[in-house]
């Protein structure tokens, strides 16, 4: 059976109704950005349901705009931590209490392209919830001018050392209730986040629930308070995409400005995040100032939200090489150079596909297209020798954690469609 093909029964194996789960057993519900990356996929082979994709998940939602990480269908008991530990939050579904990076705005754009009627009432029919949704990333999670995260889970990247500045400065709840993890049970721990992670996590994840989610205590007194190149560029990007968006529905001048406003913060805050001694953007302790230490994979996202000075540009360019002389398949998660770098430990080490997505289609836009090409090859390469997988060592091509992923067959129908399309025109 083709890959394609493989990728397509993926998908529909984790449809769940309306909405698919990343992969069965480990992740039982509806993830944010997955749902997003998804759509993309689905939408190579079924425009219809690509699209109940985006609104089941505008569903979750919350009465201050934000959507969250994770939105809890049903309870099942073989994921932790689920709605129990989350209490009660304030969306017409149970979710987590914390958002993800906002790539939908970009990726509804991008699915409804043309200027056709079904296109436009599309992008009509969510334009006040994505807006939302920015809104409370810019009023909410902003301390200081800066767009911050209040916990490793919101951006996407759980376990990356860059977490380790936040995550130090804590200490672990001394009544955390306890707990039995799950995640441990369906893969092999060596994989995951560790135990004084996890303690830390749900530290946080308390820390919400005593202030009834108050998103904006959240940030401001919450235990951990970092600045995410991931969440930065992301929203970034998506800003433009919603400005786009706005002007082509006629929305009021009023809308239009504050987002061009939101556009003009974030491009100015982009500094914020540039490591001069490593020549990168990392991640930021917003309380101390620390920078974090290593080249991650969203390092070189500042060619897809189309920032950083040609200087900034070229050195970021001259990290990818050099790490590049030292993995078989770009682009690994944490830099190969570091001490905490581990090939197969969730985001200290494996490439991730939807990474190498928007890096790879960042470099393209910036006139990178050797580099971008090899980006994409890294992971297409992992994916004939392996699978489906959640990630993949980027010393072997091996796949790590999760099987059967949804967001990897997304990625892969999304490059595949358009390497039709180019290979037609
Ligand atoms: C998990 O369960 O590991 C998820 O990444 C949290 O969002």
């Amino acid at each position: 059976m083709s890959l394609t093909q493989i990728a397509i029964d993926t998908l529909t194996r984790n449809d769940r109704g309306g909405f698919t789960i990343p992969t069965n057993g480990l992740y039982p519900y509806q993830w944010n950005w997955d749902s997003a990356f998804i759509a993309l996929g689905i939408a190579t082979y079924d425009p219809v349901r690509a699209w109940s994709e985006i609104t089941s998940l505008l569903e979750g939602q919350w009465p201050d705009g934000m959507i969250p990480s994770i939105i809890f269908r049903r309870d099942d008991p073989d994921y932790f931590p689920g709605p129990s530990r989350w209490g009660k939050t304030p969306g017409d579904i149970p979710s987590t209490g914390v958002s993800q990076p906002p790539v939908l705005a970009t990726i509804v754009r991008q699915l409804t392209s043309t200027e056709s009627e079904d296109h436009r009432a599309k992008r009509a029919q969510v334009f006040a919830q994505i807006f939302a949704w920015h809104k409370w990333y810019h009023d909410c999670r902003t301390y200081n001018g800066i767009v911050a995260t209040v916990h490793p889970w919101e951006t996407g990247r759980d376990n990356c050392p860059e977490w380790n500045i936040g995550l130090d400065l804590m200490t672990v709840a001394p009544d955390l209730a306890p707990y039995t993890r799950m995640d441990n049970k369906h893969v092999d721990p060596r994989f995951r986040p560790t135990q004084e992670q996890y303690d830390k996590y749900l530290t946080i994840v308390a820390f919400g629930e005593s202030v009834d989610w108050d998103q904006r205590r959240l940030t401001d007194e919450g235990p951990f308070l970092m600045a995410d190149p991931n969440i930065h560029f992301v929203l970034l990007r998506a800003d433009r995409d919603l400005l786009a968006m706005a002007q082509g529905l006629g929305k009021s001048a009023e809308v239009l400005r504050e987002i061009e406003g939101w556009i003009a913060k974030g491009e100015a805050a982009t500094d914020y995040l540039w490591n001069e001694d490593l020549g990168a953007f990392t991640a930021r302790d917003i309380r101390t100032g620390t920078f974090s230490e290593g080249f991650s994979n969203c390092s070189a996202l500042c060619f897809y939200a189309d920032v950083g000075s040609p200087k900034q540009r070229a050195r970021v360019i001259e990290n990818m090489r050099r790490i590049q002389g030292q993995v078989e398949h770009l682009l690994p998660s944490w830099d190969p150079e570091a001490a905490d770098f581990e090939p197969q430990r969730y985001w200290c080490g494996p490439l991730w596909p939807q990474m190498n997505y928007m890096t790879a289609l960042g470099l393209s836009e910036c006139g990178e297209e050797e580099l971008a090409g090899q980006v994409r090859d890294g992971l297409c390469q992992a994916i004939e020798k392996s699978g489906f997988w959640e990630c993949f060592n980027p010393l072997t091509g091996e796949g790590c954690v999760g099987s059967d992923f949804s967001w990897t067959a997304a990625v892969w129908l999304s490059w595949q469609h358009e390497t039709k399309i180019k290979g037609a025109a």
